[in-house]
């Protein structure tokens, strides 16, 4: 068995978890939105067309907000379409993933998608194909009481109320030169600061992410942001980071390795704050952008591929990813990095919601949770306070992309007002259970409350409509607590959260 420590302090707080940090996506693409979560045919369907099975998963999966409608879609979408009565809505090519969009569902339907989930929305305008005009009016129909033409729009198609949309997205991926409408980074930034500048002169209320770069591996990176930050820094609350960590893995070296990916985004993180506080520095600022991480998750390549029948079809089966428990562990050290930064990384969505790369799948006859539904579940629920500077000493190892990969990845919440600690551990060890220890004296008075683990005999174990259960949350009898000493024993590659409370 292999040993660990974790040395912490309760004094040594890094931030509050900021809630939003437990968010998703929801695009138009595929059969994340219909049959997804809206289905009107469906006999799980509601009143409205949503599918009752999802909004209870959506629930219990614990998500806070939601950006919607994308993604690579929004570069080309005409939000104009998606609202008023459905018999009018026009049919459309969506050119970003050759889908055929009837706009059966749009900004309405998705507030009341919200509505009915108590999640908050996060909306994209398209910087891709329109620009500060469309940006503007979106949100005044979304925005703005009464009596102006956009907001009175929105009372004739049945909303009185305004929807209140805290928080947008100034395009999507503009570096990416698949997106439609892609510009360099002075153009994007000169744009996104000129649109952000309107739309919160309109509502003041709002916050406001520019697009980050779209990945490390794009040559842009790292100066992308840098420049974009330049241009909007006034104007803008959040700069993007989006990441997937491809899953190609054939042997235990392989997953090794994979299971190291949180390293990378570690250094992802940090080098978007960097880019960002280097803008800050030139301008002699005060101001510190966070990080809307929002668009993270495992994926399975090729992105996006669609066969070839299926293209101009509406909801096509889309990278529908099944996912092993390998992924949950990955996706697990992913939200344990970001609650790590709970210093600027402020949102966060994993990509996708429903069926798209997705932690919950439906299909005719039902809704399950594939296996990355608990790691995320698990952090919206228990990861409710400070997140706590520790140390952590455990063995490491080399594998082919990273040198001295710790075994274990942590991350440690501490609830001041509602006493409680919780612990979020993985052992990365393929091979061996792992003994961790942990010096809680100044948690005088806690108790263990519950230790949950997820694993599984095979790594590769997934679930699926018939075997939904395969891989699921249990509790373990592992940890005790002996003169404030924790003991836990972490099962070789596993996931736990272990939670203490008076
Ligand atoms: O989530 C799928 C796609 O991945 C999004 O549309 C895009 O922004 C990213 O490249």
């Amino acid at each position: 068995m292999k040993k660990a420590k974790i040395f912490t302090d309760i004094h040594f707080e890094i931030s509050e978890v900021d809630k939003r940090l437990f968010g998703s996506f929801l695009e138009h693409m595929g059969r994340a939105v219909y049959e997804g979560i809206y289905q009107p045919e469906s006999k799980f369907a509601d009143e409205k067309g949503f599918r009752t099975d999802t909004l209870e998963m959506v629930r219990e999966l614990g998500v806070s907000v939601v950006r919607y409608p994308g993604g690579n879609m929004v570069s080309a979408y005409n939000w104009e379409d998606g609202v008023g009565p459905k018999e009018l809505r026009p049919v459309r090519l969506e050119a970003a993933w050759k889908n055929l969009e009837d706009n059966s569902f749009g900004t309405n339907e998705f507030m009341d998608f919200c509505e009915k989930t108590s999640i908050s929305p996060m909306m994209a305008v398209n910087l891709g194909t329109r620009g500060i005009d469309e940006a503007r009016n979106l949100l005044e129909y979304c925005n703005f009481d009464s009596g102006t033409y956009y907001s009175d729009l929105r009372i004739k198609h049945g909303y009185r109320k305004p929807h209140n949309v805290k928080l947008w997205c100034l395009g999507n991926e503009m570096d990416g030169p698949w997106q439609i409408g892609h510009l360099e980074a002075r153009e994007y930034g000169s744009l996104a600061a000129r649109t952000a500048k309107i739309m919160k002169d309109i509502d003041p209320t709002i916050q406001l992410a520019a697009c980050g770069s779209a990945g490390m591996k794009l040559p842009t990176f790292g100066a992308w942001d840098a420049t974009v930050a330049e241009e909007c820094y006034d104007f803008i609350d959040y700069l993007s980071v989006h990441t997937y960590f491809d899953n190609k893995c054939k042997t235990p070296d392989d997953s090794r390795d994979f299971l190291a990916s949180s390293l990378y985004f570690e250094r992802q993180i940090n080098s978007v704050i960097a880019a960002c506080d280097y803008a800050g520095a030139k301008k002699k600022s005060r101001k510190k952008i966070g990080l809307s991480v929002d668009e993270w998750n495992v994926v399975y390549r090729p992105h996006g591929k669609i066969p070839p029948d299926a293209i101009w079809t509406k909801a096509p089966h889309q990278i529908e990813d099944v996912y092993s428990l390998e992924d949950a562990l990955v996706v697990g050290s992913m939200l344990i990095t970001m609650m790590n930064h709970s210093d600027r990384v402020k949102i966060g969505c994993m990509a996708q919601l429903v069926n798209v790369i997705a932690p919950i799948m439906t299909s005719d006859n039902s809704a399950w949770r594939q296996t990355i539904f608990y790691p995320f579940m698990n952090c919206s629920k228990y990861a409710k306070g400070s997140t706590l500077y520790h140390v952590t000493e455990c063995d490491k190892y080399d594998s082919k992309s990273y040198t001295d990969v710790p075994i274990i990845a942590s991350s440690i919440v501490h609830d001041k007002e509602n006493e409680t600690l919780t612990l979020f551990v993985i052992n990365r060890d393929l091979d061996e259970d792992c003994e961790l220890t942990v010096d809680l004296r100044q948690f005088e008075g806690y108790d263990i409350k519950k230790h949950i683990v997820l694993n599984h005999n095979d790594i590769k174990a997934v679930n699926t409509e018939n075997a939904p259960l395969n891989v699921a949350e249990r509790c373990s009898e592992n940890s005790s607590l002996d003169n404030m000493t924790l003991t836990s024993v972490l099962e070789k590659h596993s996931w736990n959260v272990i939670i203490l409370g008076k």
